[in-house]
């Protein structure tokens, strides 16, 4: 079916590509110099159609009975352009910039280990984060691996997995992934604008942020920084995350997703690159952030998921918004001690 499909469009192309070439023949006697260039090649060099070729990609309009945008217009040349930045620095830089990260994260935990509590647990808890915040959270979280997963396979499937799984199975892998990554991400969009509000109140940045900042996060030396509920890299993860990265690819997405709002064919070229540069780099921060929020911090994990941590963990990573709590005027909700015998106690033990 498909290659039928394909016979089809090669005669309709070489139909429309015969009839340019017979109208600039035709219009031969008449003074249009493409027409005679067309001519005197027919003459002197049979068989080069260049002229035919040239008048094709230049992109001017031809006739058709469609109504639309561009639907004049045979070839676009600035397609090949945008094939070969797409198969030439994208693929290239792109993945590297991935392996990199994986490399550079599987040295520091290699060489470090995780970020380990000093201190012994207390056994009390403070609650972390609400349960609207984790389903937030969880949505984003989810649908953003769902994203990567499936965009890697539509980008650098074919050089990777193609030799190694065959036609069969990479077409299969690559409809199921071209769907699954068209259908959650509009979920993705609405979880990330939630997020957007949900976070927003405990990232804005402050005074406490600016020495974090300047001791590195304490990361190399091991020195223990004060933060508050989020420390200066969270934040950075936010703003340049989750709203910088989050607005860029969403918007850029939705471009390609409805082709039907009379976009030019340049245009989605253009959201096409932003797309996959912003994708590549919205996941190489996102490796980061997901190696330290499971296997790079003791404590981390627990915190996502059940919503509560031990106060040791509290006053160690995030020393203001535990002083905050303790004294009871935390402005940043949740916090508050959570009381033993809770759901989320119970399955912690
Ligand atoms: C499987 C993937 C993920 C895991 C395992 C994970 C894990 C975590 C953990 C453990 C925390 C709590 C940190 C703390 O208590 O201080 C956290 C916080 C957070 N996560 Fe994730 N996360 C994932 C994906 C994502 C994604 C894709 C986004 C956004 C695009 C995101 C955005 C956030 C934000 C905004 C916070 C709060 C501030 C911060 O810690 O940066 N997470 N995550």
């Amino acid at each position: 079916m498909t290659t039928l499909l394909r016979l089809c469009g090669l005669a309709l192309t070489l139909f429309a590509i015969s009839g340019t070439g017979a109208a600039l023949a035709q219009t031969g006697s008449s003074s249009d110099p493409r027409a005679q260039a067309q001519q005197e090649r027919r003459d002197t060099q049979p068989g080069n159609n260049a002229p035919v070729w040239r008048e094709v990609r230049s992109g001017n309009q031809g006739y058709t009975s469609m109504q639309g945008q561009e639907v004049g217009v045979l070839v676009q040349s600035a397609g090949e352009t945008w094939r070969q930045i797409r198969n030439g620095p994208v693929t290239v830089y792109g993945g590297w910039m991935l392996i990199l990260v994986v490399l550079a994260l599987v040295a520091f935990f290699t060489t470090k280990g995780a970020i380990k509590l000093r201190e012994k647990p207390t056994g009390r808890m403070l609650e972390r984060f609400n349960s609207l915040e984790r389903v937030t959270h969880w949505t984003v979280a989810i649908s953003f691996v769902v994203l990567a997963a499936s965009g890697l396979i539509l980008l650098f499937g074919k050089h990777v997995l193609l030799p190694i799984i065959g036609y069969t199975l990479f077409s299969w892998l690559t409809a199921l992934a071209k769907n699954l990554h068209n259908f959650i991400g509009p979920l993705f969009i609405l979880g990330l604008l939630l997020m957007m509000v949900v976070y927003i109140r405990d990232n804005f940045p402050n005074a406490a942020d600016l020495q974090w900042l300047a001791k590195g996060g304490g990361l190399l030396s091991g020195k223990h920084v004060p933060a508050g509920r989020f420390n200066a890299g969270q934040k950075g993860w936010f703003w340049g995350g989750v709203v910088l990265l989050g607005i860029a690819a969403s918007a850029s997405g939705l471009i390609l997703l409805f082709p039907n709002f009379d976009q030019l064919r340049f245009t989605m070229q253009i959201a096409w690159i932003v797309h996959a540069a912003v994708g590549l780099i919205f996941m190489a921060m996102g490796l980061g952030h997901i190696y330290i929020g499971t296997i790079g911090m003791e404590g981390a994990y627990q915190a996502m998921r059940l919503g509560n941590v031990d106060e040791a963990w509290a006053k160690e990573h995030h020393e203001l918004w535990y002083n905050e709590v303790k004294k009871g005027g935390a402005k940043s909700a949740p916090g508050g001690a959570v009381p033993a015998g809770a759901p989320h106690m119970r399955e912690k033990q």
